[in-house]
């Protein structure tokens, strides 16, 4: 699948982008409120085996997607179905481009095939109270904290809490008279 926004492409993964995504996924500043990383060349190869054989699961429940900009790759984004038509979006961007806007034209981009292609009626994501950014792109986004997790995922030792975001298929206006 391929999805095309004002500035960017969001495309399948290939093994030619191990560099790219290796580049962001070691680098101290993207893996600080995360619990992946900083990224060994195994973890980088499993991630993208991982985006592989997703893409081509039956029915398919996990769309990671590069973030490309003139044909670079600049971060990922990702839609993982978990059950029925719900749905967790992440994502991820190269410090190199942050506060430039790229995280959620991505993200809004794979929102708007989770509802209209999928047909999800909920898309849910979390973020550590701390990452000020994560949180920034899901209210841009217009998606509603539903909730605070304390102590809710393990990162590098620690017990953090996370903040749960949420929102749901945009209602179809009806035409009155
Ligand atoms: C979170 C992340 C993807 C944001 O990427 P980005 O492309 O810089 O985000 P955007 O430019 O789309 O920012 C959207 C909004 O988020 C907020 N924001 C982004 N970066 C911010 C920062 N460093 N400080 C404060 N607010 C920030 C702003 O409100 C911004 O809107 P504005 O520019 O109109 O003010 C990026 O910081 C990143 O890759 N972080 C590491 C990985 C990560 O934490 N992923 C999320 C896991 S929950």
């Amino acid at each position: 699948m391929e999805l095309t926004t004002a500035r960017l492409v969001l495309r399948e993964y290939s093994a030619a982008d191990f560099d790219a995504v290796h580049a962001f996924a070691t680098d101290p500043r993207t893996v600080l409120f995360v619990d992946w990383g900083p990224n060994t060349e195994q973890d980088t190869l499993d991630f993208l085996n991982y985006c592989d054989t997703s893409a081509q699961a039956v029915p398919r429940t996990g769309h990671t997607l590069a973030i490309t900009l003139a044909g670079v790759v600049i971060g990922s984004v990702g839609l993982t179905v978990h059950h029925g038509a719900k749905a967790e979006i992440g994502y991820t961007v190269n410090p190199t481009h942050w506060e430039l806007g790229y995280a959620t034209e991505a993200a809004k981009a794979l929102l708007d095939f989770g509802f209209s292609e999928l047909a999800l009626d909920q898309i849910t994501a979390t973020c550590r109270p701390e990452n000020v950014a994560s949180a920034g792109v899901l209210r841009k986004l217009g998606m509603a904290q539903t909730g605070h997790l304390k102590n809710d995922r393990l990162i590098r030792g620690a017990w953090l809490d996370s903040l749960v975001f949420s929102t749901t298929a945009p209602q179809l206006s009806s035409k009155t008279g």
